[in-house]
């Protein structure tokens, strides 16, 4: 699917050739003395297209308009969200349309540009990489338009990267166990180190052994599949700035090894490497953005078996930080295969570390399919990632850390367990990883419940692809940039032109 940017008003959406139109309408539409916005005025007079967002009119080759299909969709206010749900809609009733053309009753905002362009490639995705006959995607072509292309460029572009990333993130979510295994997930990843700027270097077991990440290796013991360790970089800007490092859990499939998972909704444990996607998802989006920034991805991978090899409840392991763990329930492996990648990431002297890991069942129950969990030991940091999730609606909702939650973690045997309680699961989990942390800014996502959709809509979201990016891009709602503490900004609707020039400069100055 291509996107093209394009200078049209109304009368030129109404002579735009296509197979379809998909009008965003704002309930303060002003219809000027075009035929499209004489269409939506007697629409909304005959009482047809309600200005709630959600409603909306189809029209069949109406008078005066180029394009066989139009839907008239409307938005409400016209926040971002609402865009989104209004394109969503649209655009999964346009099914057939191979060129369309995407165009907004009213003026676009950086944030309703990003938020349409994002929500017609989520609409429009279809999964193809096991079917014998796929059914490939029918749109081939989205023309955006906008006022003028060149003030529209840089939220386009963005907005286009960042939707190629999410589509990365969703085909490597979505995969099958046997058709994503740690050795196929580093080929996809050396595959990216094809773009300029990006490189790929892939450890396996003799390797990862000589760091002694002892805790790793355990995970992988049982299974078959050997295990990788995925470093890739993207230098943007000179050796001398700081990385930011993200840490994305890779467990291709997860049975919960000897401390065995039920067999219900078991499938569901592919899903289980969507940390590991959201960074290759990261890294192609940075391929086609180009940000002068530097970033590190870190994908420890492994599948999780039961078998005569596997690591037992009890046995305890070494981590390549030296503190020993006791592995008390081997269905806790997510923070055992981070710990070791989160010590390895101190090599980098990073400005920040963000693991991503769709790591307890615990935050699914706290949290639901809305927000991810986030955890950090750093208030710029955290509130960093909190406003860009926000800004990409991709959101998170930060909990505590306080040590007291870490009383369970303790054993007789070990300097840790690996597991405490069933009460505060997701914190005690995050408890454990801020163990290897050190003392750097570090940030935990726990994406177990916003990471795939289950039941007839089953599949990968691509998140949080999207709330990544926007840190690393500096682009939060309340436009401050990642990790350095500015003076906080309103977080007003502006016209698409108003930030791309100053958030640019501010991420060169960086
Ligand atoms: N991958 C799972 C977490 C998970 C479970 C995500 C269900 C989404 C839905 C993780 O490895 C796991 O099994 N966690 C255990 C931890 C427990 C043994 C302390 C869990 O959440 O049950
Ligand atoms: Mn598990
Ligand atoms: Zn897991």
């Amino acid at each position: 699917m291509n996107f093209e940017l394009k200078s049209l008003d109304a009368s030129g959406c109404a002579a735009e050739k296509c197979d379809a139109l998909l009008v965003v309408v704002p309930e303060g539409f002003q219809a000027g003395s075009d035929a499209l916005s004489g269409w939506i005025a007697q629409a909304r007079k005959a009482g047809d297209l309600d200005s709630k967002a959600g409603k909306s009119l189809a029209l069949y080759k109406p008078q005066g308009l180029a394009a066989t299909r139009v839907m008239l969709c409307s938005v409400g206010e016209g926040s971002a969200r609402q865009v989104r749900q209004a394109v969503v809609g649209g655009v999964g009733a346009l099914r057939t349309a191979k060129r369309l053309v995407l165009c907004c009753a009213g003026p676009w905002t950086e944030a309703t540009l990003r938020a349409a362009i994002a929500a017609v490639a989520d609409a429009s995705y279809v999964y193809t990489a096991t079917k014998s006959k796929p059914e490939a995607r029918v749109l081939a072509t989205v023309v955006v338009a906008v006022a003028d292309v060149r003030e529209a460029r840089a939220a386009f572009d963005q907005a286009v990267g960042t939707v190629a990333g999410i589509e990365l993130a969703k085909e490597w979510g979505n995969r099958p166990g046997n058709h994503a295994t740690p050795t196929l997930l580093a080929n996809a990843a050396k595959t990216l180190a094809r773009y300029p700027r990006i490189k790929c270097e892939v450890l396996g077991p003799r390797e990862v052994a000589k760091l002694g990440m002892g805790s790793f290796m355990s995970v992988a013991q049982g299974s078959e599949e050997p295990l990788r360790f995925i470093v890739l970089r993207y230098d943007g800007a000179a050796r001398t700035v700081a990385p930011t490092v993200l840490v994305g859990k890779g467990i291709t499939f997860d049975t919960g090894g000897i401390s065995i998972k039920p067999a219900g909704e078991m499938d569901e444990m592919k899903f289980d490497m969507c940390g590991a996607a959201s960074v290759l998802g990261v890294f192609r989006a940075l391929a086609e953005i180009k940000p002068a920034i530097n970033v590190v991805g870190l994908i420890p991978a492994a599948e999780n078996m039961p078998d005569g090899r596997a690591v037992k409840p009890g046995d305890v392991v070494t981590s390549m930080s030296g503190q020993t763990i006791e592995i008390l329930n081997t269905d806790a492996e997510g923070r055992l295969v981070l710990c070791d990648a989160l010590s390895y990431a101190e090599r980098f002297k990073p400005r920040a570390v963000i693991d991503i890991a769709t790591l307890t069942g615990a935050c699914v129950v706290a949290l639901g399919g809305v927000r991810s969990g986030l955890f950090s030991n750093d208030e710029t940091l955290a509130n960093a990632l909190l406003a860009a999730g926000e800004g990409a609606l991709d959101p998170c909702w930060r909990l505590p850390l306080d040590d007291d939650y870490a009383d369970g973690l303790k054993t007789n045997f070990a300097d840790v367990a690996n597991v405490a309680g069933r009460a505060g699961g997701a914190v005690t989990a995050a408890k454990f990883l801020q163990r290897f942390a050190g003392t750097r800014p570090w940030a935990h996502l726990d994406i177990a419940g916003t990471a795939w959709k289950g039941g007839t809509a089953k599949g990968s979201t691509g998140r949080p692809v999207g709330l990544l990016l926007g840190y690393l891009l500096g682009d939060t709602a309340t436009g401050a940039p990642p990790v350095q503490p500015t003076p906080k900004r309103k977080a007003a609707a502006k016209p698409v032109p108003a930030k791309s020039a100053p958030a640019r400069k501010r991420r060169a100055a960086a």
